[in-house]
C-alpha cells in the first residue's frame, strides 16, 4: 500500500478547470441560492426536535442551545465560503479536503457526506410521513394503517440494538422520496422553482407562529430560564443546554448544501457565500424567535411530543386555527429539505466519480436535462430504502455526526490551505482565520462529543465499511494517482 499516494492532494488548478465545465446548467441566481439554503435548513429540527430537546434537556434555555449551534455553524459556514468561492465545484467538503488534506481524508469526508445528505433525505422522509398521517387524521381520513406507515425496526434504550415493531414498511416515506427524486432527475431549474415556492410557504408559516404566538406568551413559563440540573449529566443546567445544542444541530444542517450547486450557480463566487451565510443568518433568527415563543406558550415539559409546535398552539384556543397551517407548513417544509438533500448527494458522487474514486456511472450527466441523473436515481433508491425501513432516531443522529465530521475537516482545511497556498486568489476571505477555524473545530467537536455513544459506534462501523470500499475501488482507480503513476 502506498501511504504517500493516499495523502496526495489534488491541485487546486484542476478544480478551477472543472469549475468552468459547462455540462451542468447554470440556472441559479443569488435569491434561488438563499432559498436553497433555507429549503435545506428549516425542517424536522424545528418542527420536531425543538420540543424534545427543550422538554428533556434545556427547558426555556433551548434558545441558548440554538445560539450555540448557530454560532458553531456560522464559523463552519465562513470556512465553507472561503473554499466555495475559491473552488466553486460540486464536490463541496469532499473536494476541499482533496485539495488540502489528501485523497484518503477526502474519501473519508465524501463517505461521511453520504451520512449527511442521503441519510438526511431518509430521516426527513420519515418525519414527512408522520406529518402526512397527522394531516389525514386532522381531516378525518384514515386509510393508511400503522403497519404501512412506520418503520419495521426501532432502536432499544440507549440505541445499541434494534427490535422489530410489527410494521412492514413506511409507505408515505417511500412515496415522497420517489416524487422528489423524479423532480431532481428532471432538472435543477425545476427543482429550484419548486423549492423557492415551498420556502416562501414555510417561512410564512414560521413567521405566523412567531407573530401570532407572541401575543399569548406567558413570561412565567420562562422562569426559571435555565432549570436546575437534576444531578444527571445532560438533564438541564449547562450540560443540558450543550447536549440540546448537539441534538438541535440537526435543525441547521442544509446551509452547506448550497456549496454543492456551485457549478449550477450563475455567479458562484459571490452567490455561494451569500446563499450559505444569508440562509444561515435568516434561519438562526427565526429559530431563536420560534423557540422563545414555543417555550413561552406552554410549560416546557409539555413540549415532549413529536409535534411540539402543534402542542404549543393547541394550548391556547385562540391559536387553534394555526394548527392545520403548521401541519401543512411542516409537510411542505420537509419536502423542500428532501429536495435540497438529494441534489447535493448526487453532485458529490458526480465529483467523486470524475476523480475515479467511484465508478463512471455516478458521473454521468443527462444529455437533455443536464443533471447527474444516474447518481440522482441511485441516491433516490437508497434513500427510499432507508426511509422505508429505519426509525428516525438512528437516522437523525448519524446525519448529525457525519455532518459535524465534515464541518471539522473543512475548518481545518481552510487553515492548511492558507499555509500551503497563501498565494491563491481568495474572492471570499475569512477574517482572523486562526480564530474562526479553530472556534469552528471547537464548537463542532463539543456538539459531536455530546452525541450518544451508540452513534459514535455506528460512525466507526460506517467508517470501517468506507475504508474497505476505498481500498477495494478508489485506491486502485483514483485518477490523480493513476496520472501520477503514468508520469513517473
Ligand atoms: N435541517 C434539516 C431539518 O431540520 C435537515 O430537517
Amino acid at each position: 500500500m502506498n501511504i504517500k499516494g493516499m495523502l496526495a492532494t489534488k491541485p487546486i488548478a484542476e478544480y478551477q478547470k472543472e469549475a468552468s465545465d459547462k455540462s451542468l446548467k447554470r440556472a441559479l441566481g443569488t435569491p434561488a441560492l438563499i432559498a436553497f439554503g433555507i429549503g435545506g435548513i428549516i425542517g424536522t429540527g424545528i418542527f420536531v426536535l425543538t420540543g424534545l430537546a427543550a422538554a428533556q434537556h434545556a427547558g426555556p434555555a433551548i434558545v441558548i442551545s440554538f445560539v450555540i449551534a448557530g454560532i458553531g455553524c456560522m464559523f463552519a459556514g465562513l470556512c465553507y465560503s472561503e473554499f466555495a468561492a475559491m473552488v466553486p465545484v460540486a464536490g463541496s467538503a469532499y473536494a476541499y479536503s482533496y485539495a488540502t488534506l489528501g485523497e484518503f481524508v477526502a474519501w473519508f469526508v465524501g463517505w461521511n457526506l453520504i451520512l449527511e445528505y442521503m441519510m438526511a433525505a431518509s430521516t426527513v422522509a420519515v418525519g414527512w410521513s408522520r406529518y402526512f398521517i397527522k394531516l389525514l387524521d386532522y381531516y378525518g381520513i384514515n386509510f393508511i394503517p400503522p403497519w404501512l406507515s412506520s418503520a419495521p425496526l426501532a432502536a432499544d434504550g440507549a440505541g445499541y440494538s434494534v427490535h422489530a415493531t410489527g410494521a412492514i414498511v413506511n409507505l408515505p416515506a417511500i412515496a415522497i422520496v420517489i416524487a422528489v427524486t423524479a423532480l431532481c432527475y428532471k432538472g435543477i431549474k425545476e427543482s429550484a422553482v419548486v423549492n423557492t415556492f415551498i420556502v416562501m410557504i414555510k417561512v410564512t408559516i414560521v413567521l405566523a407562529v412567531i407573530v401570532f404566538g407572541a401575543k399569548f406568551v406567558n413570561p412565567s413559563n420562562w422562569v426559571p430560564y435555565i432549570p436546575e440540573n437534576t444531578g444527571k449529566f445532560g438533564e438541564f443546567g449547562w450540560t443540558g443546554i450543550i447536549q440540546a445544542s448537539g441534538i438541535i444541530f440537526f435543525a441547521y444542517i442544509g446551509f452547506d448544501g448550497v456549496s454543492t450547486v456551485a457549478q449550477e450557480a450563475k455567479n458562484p463566487q459571490r452567490g455561494i457565500p451569500i446563499g450559505m451565510l444569508g440562509s444561515l443568518a435568516i434561519c438562526t433568527v427565526l429559530y431563536i424567535l420560534m423557540s422563545s415563543v414555543m417555550t413561552g406558550l406552554v410549560p416546557f415539559k409539555l413540549l415532549n411530543d413529536a409535534a411540539p409546535v402543534a402542542v404549543a398552539l393547541e394550548s391556547h384556543p385562540q391559536l387553534n386555527w394555526l394548527t392545520s397551517w403548521v401541519i401543512w407548513g411542516a409537510l411542505f417544509g420537509l419536502t423542500s429539505v428532501i429536495i435540497t438533500m438529494i441534489i447535493p448527494q448526487a453532485r458529490i458522487w458526480l465529483t467523486m466519480s470524475h476523480d475515479g474514486l467511484l465508478p463512471k456511472l455516478f458521473g454521468a450527466v443527462h444529455p437533455k436535462f443536464r443533471t447527474p441523473h444516474i447518481a440522482t436515481l441511485i441516491t433516490g433508491v437508497l434513500a427510499m430504502t432507508f426511509a422505508g425501513l429505519l426509525p428516525i432516531g438512528i437516522l437523525g443522529e448519524l446525519v448529525s455526526i457525519g455532518t459535524l465530521v465534515a464541518f471539522i475537516v473543512v475548518c481545518l482545511g481552510v487553515l492548511v490551505l492558507r499555509h500551503t497556498r497563501p498565494d491563491l486568489p481568495r474572492p471570499f476571505r475569512v477574517k482572523w482565520v486562526w480564530f474562526t477555524s479553530l472556534m469552528g473545530v471547537a464548537f463542532c467537536s463539543v456538539m459531536a462529543g455530546f452525541l450518544p455513544g451508540a452513534t459514535w459506534i455506528r460512525l466507526l462501523l460506517w467508517s470501517a465499511i468506507g475504508i474497505a470500499v476505498y481500498l477495494a475501488y478508489g485506491y486502485k482507480n483514483s485518477r490523480l494517482r493513476r496520472t501520477a503513476g503514468a508520469a513517473n
